[in-house]
């Protein structure tokens, strides 16, 4: 196993690099910080409108289903939050997606912590059958309407030196099968947000951009999508949102969850294409997609 002799110790010198680099991390940093989590009416999105609350930050939700936002409202108040808000809205409509920003302003007064998290217009994993409608939502919804709620938010976000924190996933940085447009999607956001932090760096503005490369992830909605057409286990969607919020806090670049397995497929991809495909490739049930 010649690749093991140089795996390993470049493995163990990322992670002494990574830990003597990091910061401890603090959640009084947060305390009375205004937030802006999309996509928060369930699953990690509202996981991380939780975490915020639990550190007093101001949090605004948004979603599309206002009844369920009034719950996670209520929750986060009562989690600790120095306020709570909501506002519904259909991030298929870039319009509603400039509204729920001048809404977000209203209410909070400006922003520290964008976080683009919501996910729609697909239909979960299925054969790619030249669907182009398919294409059209899933781009709009999962890549443009971020672009949108970005550029709506950017001036305030570079008043307050704040953060933009992108929930991107292994499928935005390894094409993947039966979830085609998703993976199209999330590879459009890892382009734009890590050449928006680039160009932020090069113009001196101090705006931290998060990108989090998630896994797969026990939410209801992936659980109900996912588990009887792949072979995978999933990480706790809790513990996701604490690494998220942590990382974004600290000013990452990345996020990586769960983080081993993810990290060595990462490593693998450049050198040896064919192998990261086939391990990916292992985790389908081919049989089990329609
Ligand atoms: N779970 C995983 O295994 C996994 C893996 C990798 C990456 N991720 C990423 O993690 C993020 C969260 O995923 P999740 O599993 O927590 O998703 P989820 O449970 O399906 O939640 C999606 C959220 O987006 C909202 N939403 C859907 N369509 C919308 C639309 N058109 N307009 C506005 N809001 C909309 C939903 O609320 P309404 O229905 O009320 O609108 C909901 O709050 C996504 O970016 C996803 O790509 C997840
Ligand atoms: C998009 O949203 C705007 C403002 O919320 C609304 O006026 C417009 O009718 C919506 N467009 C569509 C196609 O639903």
């Amino acid at each position: 196993m010649a690749v093991l002799k140089i795996l390993v110790p470049l493995i163990v010198g990322l992670c002494a690099y990574y830990f003597y680099k990091s910061e401890t991390f603090s959640p009084e940093k947060v305390r009375g910080k205004r937030v802006l989590v999309t996509g928060s009416s369930t699953g990690i999105g509202e996981q991380i409108a939780y975490e915020f609350a639990r550190m007093g930050a101001n949090i605004v939700v948004t979603a599309r289903r206002e009844n369920v936002l009034e719950k996670v409202v209520q929750k986060c108040l009562e989690l600790g939050a120095s306020s709570a808000g909501y506002v519904g809205a259909d991030m298929s409509n870039l319009t509603s997606a400039q509204k729920v920003i001048e809404e977000t302003k209203n209410k909070l007064g400006g922003l520290d912590y964008l976080v683009l998290n919501h996910v729609g217009g697909v239909s979960g994993l299925e054969k790619f059958r030249g669907n182009m409608e398919i294409v059209k939502s899933s781009i709009t919804v999962n890549f443009l309407s971020y672009v949108q709620l970005t550029s709506s938010a950017l001036h305030m976000l570079q008043e307050s030196e704040g953060s933009i924190i992108v929930i991107s996933s292994m499928a935005g940085r390894i094409g993947s099968p039966f979830i085609t447009a998703y993976s199209a999607a999330k590879f459009a956001l890892e382009g734009f947000f890590s050449g928006l932090r680039n160009e932020m760096r090069l113009r001196k503005i101090n705006l931290a951009i998060t990108v989090a490369v998630l896994g797969y992830i026990d939410t209801e909605h992936a659980l109900q999508e996912v588990s009887n057409k792949m072979t995978l286990e999933p990480s706790s969607k809790e513990e996701c949102a604490q690494k998220i919020v942590q990382g974004g806090v600290l000013r990452h670049r990345e996020v990586i969850y769960p983080y081993w397995s993810q990290k060595i497929v990462l490593l693998l991809r450049d050198w040896m294409p064919d192998l990261v495909d086939y391990l990916v490739g292992k985790s389908y049930k081919v049989e089990n997609i329609p």
